[in-house]
């Protein structure tokens, strides 16, 4: 637990109870706390030109913060379990040096999609780091 995340828990511990012997749950201390860390955002630009930023929550997916916000074109068939390729994505140039780069399965499944690019990932084998804030990504016109 950081000092953050254990000032909060101290806190939150005496505001509410003022016994030191109820504590409140690690579960909704650590929700607090991950209130407190930068949310990534994250760009997709539909076919057409439109384009959506959101806050992604970290340790989630690229493709599971579409589907949790309501993008458009990320179909994510299997969930997240990298054998649809419906949540094919377009990276943005200038990201894709700085993603690790997709491994052996992603690539196998790269395979599968409509068009694919030197920019080609599956979104849902990007996860959300501090590091890619400000990601890219570009949707398909087609999933498969
Ligand atoms: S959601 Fe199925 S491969 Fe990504």
């Amino acid at each position: 637990m950081g000092r953050v995340c254990a000032l909060l828990y101290y806190t939150r511990a005496h505001s509410e109870s003022g016994n030191i012997h109820s504590l409140a749950s690690p579960h909704a201390t650590r929700r607090a706390c991950m209130k407190h860390k930068a949310m990534p955002t994250i760009t997709y630009i539909q076919p057409e030109g439109t384009s959506e930023s959101v806050e992604a929550e970290l340790g989630m997916s690229v493709m599971e913060t579409a589907v949790d916000n309501g993008i458009d074109g990320i179909v994510a068939e299997c969930g997240g379990a990298c054998s649809c390729a419906t949540c094919h994505v377009y990276v943005d140039a200038e990201w894709l040096q700085r993603l690790p780069a997709p491994d052996e399965h992603e690539d196998a499944m790269l395979d599968c999609v409509f068009d694919r690019q030197q920019s080609s990932r599956l979104s849902c084998q990007i996860e959300v780091t501090e590091e890619i804030d400000g990601l890219t990504v570009n949707v398909p016109e087609n999933q498969i």
